[in-house]
């Protein structure tokens, strides 16, 4: 019989906190999430789920079981284990750990003896043994790997995919110690279909790292083929599906107007801030994050020369970015190739709107974009720039829409179209 109140506290309730809490309360473990922002603590209380992936629906149903939702830090000392999932993003092009520190002293201040914590956000190796473990051990005058365990596990979760959710995602664990990473083996084990252990935190981190550079490399890749191919006027987009029937030895990306979101724009840069540490550059990252950047801009002067040559003015001109979110089904606009497309347009005075079904309000450079409310309108557009595959635009007439229509994206199967 455990002494602590909850089996887990999640520290962090957003796209990777909310889902394993909720998993966990329906595997019947006593549940605690904590957040500080307190209209993100007030809202999932009244069933409203910020997270696409969590319907309110599902919200409510484990908010029925043994799961508290909370504001309040103390709850951290009444909890066996905690796993911390907050943001680490970049502040002027650097990896910001602030949170992670501010959350491990929120843990620190509260820490008891057999206490297991788990750092699940995204970082570069070391920062377990060198940033979380020391602030835990000087706060609380308990030692790390006997008072408490203390270990890593990289998130994997995929907004917006069915198939690979939490639960079937396998989940790398790690542990500072053996009997750290036996504890933490076992918990994972009894919420997640398969757990693969590895020998150390350091190796953890890379792991999420390696996987995130690895697609971003890709990505760029295939987009440098995209520029190239145009200009020797071959179809990227045929020769990617026909490369991809080849059923060993390749993996197919598609080109597109640029990486958005928490993941492959941002944790590349963890790594090659470490390995700055040792003198070393990625070089790979490097050049994968130049092409990668400079997709937007292309994007622009693609357009630029599409109405060009169809005789319109593109200043003063009228176009709608249709999907605004980094990525399909999804109302997620962080690192948004669709912001930097804005904002060129914005600096060439052309008047942009969005539609979006599943993003209500867009800021760019500190101004409301603004949003077209029925798609019915599009055709009152100069051009339309389809960003964001969304599964609802497969209903759009493409066929007869007026406007120009230059798609980022190769889904969609329109004869009046321009692809990148
Ligand atoms: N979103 C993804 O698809 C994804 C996938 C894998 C890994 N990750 C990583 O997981 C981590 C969390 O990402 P996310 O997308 O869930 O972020 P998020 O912004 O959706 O949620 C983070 C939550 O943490 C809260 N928070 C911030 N500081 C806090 C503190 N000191 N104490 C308590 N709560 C605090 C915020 O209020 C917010 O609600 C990041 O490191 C990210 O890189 C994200």
């Amino acid at each position: 019989m455990s002494k602590f109140k909850y089996n887990l506290a999640v520290i962090g309730l957003g796209y990777v906190g909310l889902p394993l809490a909720i998993e966990a309360a329906n595997c019947k473990l006593k549940v605690a999430g904590y957040d500080t922002n307190e209209s993100v603590v007030n809202n999932l209380n009244k069933s409203v789920s910020h997270v696409e992936d969590i319907s309110d629906k599902v919200l409510q149903d484990a908010l029925s079981k043994d799961f508290l939702i909370t504001s309040n830090s103390n709850i951290l000392g009444d909890s066996e284990f905690i796993v911390i999932s907050v943001p680490t993003p970049l502040t002027d092009y650097q990896p910001d750990l602030s949170y992670v520190e501010e959350a491990t002293k929120s843990i620190a201040d509260n820490l008891k003896k057999g206490q297991i914590i788990v750092l699940e956000s995204t970082t570069y190796p070391g920062t377990t043994l060198e940033i979380v473990k020391p602030i835990l051990e000087q706060n609380s005058n308990l030692v790390a790997g006997e008072d408490f365990l203390l270990g890593y596990s990289p998130e994997r979760i995929d907004p917006g995919n069915k198939e690979w959710t939490f639960k079937n995602t396998p989940k790398i664990v790690s542990g500072i110690n053996e009997k750290s990473l036996k504890k933490i083996s076992e918990f994972y084990n009894s919420i997640i279909n398969e757990v693969v252990e590895v020998s150390g935190t350091r190796e953890a981190e890379m792991v999420k790292l390696i996987e995130n550079t690895y697609r971003q490399v890709n990505i760029a890749m295939v987009n440098e083929l995209a520029i190239l191919s145009n200009m020797l006027n071959i179809d990227i987009w045929e020769v990617v599906d026909a490369a991809k029937t080849k059923p060993f030895g390749f993996q197919s990306f598609r080109p597109g107007p640029g990486v958005g979101g928490h993941c492959i724009p941002i944790d590349p840069k963890y790594l090659s801030f470490k390995t700055r540490q040792i003198g070393q550059p990625v070089r790979f990252v490097e050049l994968a994050q130049e092409i990668n950047n400079s997709m937007p801009n292309y994007v622009v002067s693609r357009i630029s020369e599409l109405m060009n040559k169809k005789e319109i003015l593109f200043k003063n001109s009228k176009i709608l970015i249709l999907g605004v979110a980094y990525k399909k089904d999804i109302g997620d606009t962080r690192e948004s190739p669709a912001i930097h497309i804005i904002e060129s347009l914005l600096n060439k005075s052309v008047e942009v709107s969005f539609y979006d079904p599943f993003v209500d309000e867009l800021i760019v450079n500190n101004k409301s974009i603004s949003k077209e409310l029925v798609v019915e309108n599009i055709s009152d557009y100069d051009i339309v720039i389809i960003h964001t595959p969304h599964t609802a635009f497969n209903k759009i007439d493409f066929e007869n829409i007026k406007s120009l229509i230059f798609d980022t994206t190769g889904s969609f199967s329109i004869s009046n179209v321009e692809r990148l």
